[in-house]
């Protein structure tokens, strides 16, 4: 069998972060929007970055196109149709609810066509909305408040968008509140950020896994302290390359998170932006990084073992 398309979970795909081009063009006929172009493949040969920042300006921007209960369906079910091809068999989604109802989307619509969507595919499906770093920490605790009538839609949140300028403590008021609500606990902490943005993260926010965290490798003590309580990462290859946190792939820090001894998953995070999704980065690893078939199958049984599903779940999806 193809190790890329071996049975895995994927930890961290941002669902706005899987609308394709074709979807954008559909999306801006459905809502009447004129866009610079309506050929998919001129739109996805603009998607190319500098910096997160410059990603992140894209993302939202295209992100406005997702307006009804039915778009973010139809975005659901797209992902999730591509991601059984790549042998996901159970994934948890990250999105972005205040970008949706900062333009006056109602949580109703967001939540409503996420989970219609996941309840009607194969693949093992829960939400993890995300605070957006951008808006601040007194945002995201009111933006908890917000997401806690629609509990049965999501089992954890995140923290994303501009990491520089934005460190992980000011939001400990939001994750107390998400912890005393039963929510898991994850946040993107150094991928631009620091080792000492992921040590912050460990002291001040709870989480139970780290997304990114390719600057952890910094600060050996920061290694040991993930090491030890085998906090899992999350780890995104091609995203890191289409962002420039890393060089290129053959630079990229992944097998030394490995032989740190480190619980490392790979995924797709934008795969619409990023050139790929999870299989792809799986492919990526093998034939660029050269991971043998064996760390590949180590990899996607972390992404099990590092799954928020209970136990008895988990063992359905090998
Ligand atoms: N939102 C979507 N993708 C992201 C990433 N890679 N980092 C931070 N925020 C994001
Ligand atoms: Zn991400």
């Amino acid at each position: 069998m193809d190790a890329a398309l071996l049975p895995k979970a994927e930890l961290h795909v941002h669902v706005e972060g899987t609308l394709e081009p074709e979807l954008v063009v559909e999306l801006a006929r459905r809502h009447r929007v004129a866009l610079p172009t309506a050929d998919p493949e001129l739109l996805r040969a603009a998607r190319h970055f500098t910096d997160l920042q410059s990603f992140l300006d894209q993302y939202y921007d295209a992100a406005e196109l997702l307006r009804t209960e039915q778009d973010f369906h139809d975005l659901m079910a797209a992902y999730l149709a591509r991601a059984e091809r790549a042998g996901v068999r159970r994934a948890e989604v990250f999105l972005d609810p205040q970008h949706h109802t900062g333009r006056g989307v109602p949580l109703e619509a967001v939540f409503g066509g996420l989970s219609a969507a996941a309840a009607a595919s194969p693949v093992s499906v829960d939400l993890i909305p995300c605070f957006l770093r951008h808006l601040g920490p007194d945002a995201a605790l009111e933006a908890l408040r917000t997401w806690l009538p629609y509990r049965e839609h999501f089992i954890g949140v995140g923290l994303d968008s501009t990491e520089i300028g934005n460190p992980p403590a000011a939001y400990a008021p939001a994750y107390a509140l998400a912890a005393a609500e039963g929510l898991h606990r994850t946040a993107h902490v150094g991928e631009e950020g620091t080792s000492a943005d992921v040590a912050e993260a460990l002291d001040t926010l709870g989480i139970e896994r780290l997304d990114h965290g390719n600057h952890a490798l910094d600060d050996v003590e920061v290694v040991a302290r993930l090491r030890d309580a085998g906090t899992p990462l999350t780890v995104c290859p091609l995203s890191n390359v289409a962002l420039r946190v890393v060089d290129d792939l053959t630079a990229h820090p992944l097998p030394a998170m490995l032989d740190a001894g480190l619980v490392v998953t790979v995924n797709s995070d934008d795969p619409a932006y990023f050139g790929g999704y999870v299989d792809d980065n799986f492919r990526a690893l093998r034939d660029v990084v050269g991971l043998t078939d064996a760390q590949l199958t180590q990899l996607a049984i972390a992404s099990f073992d590092a799954s928020f599903a209970e136990p008895a779940a988990r063992a359905t999806w090998r």
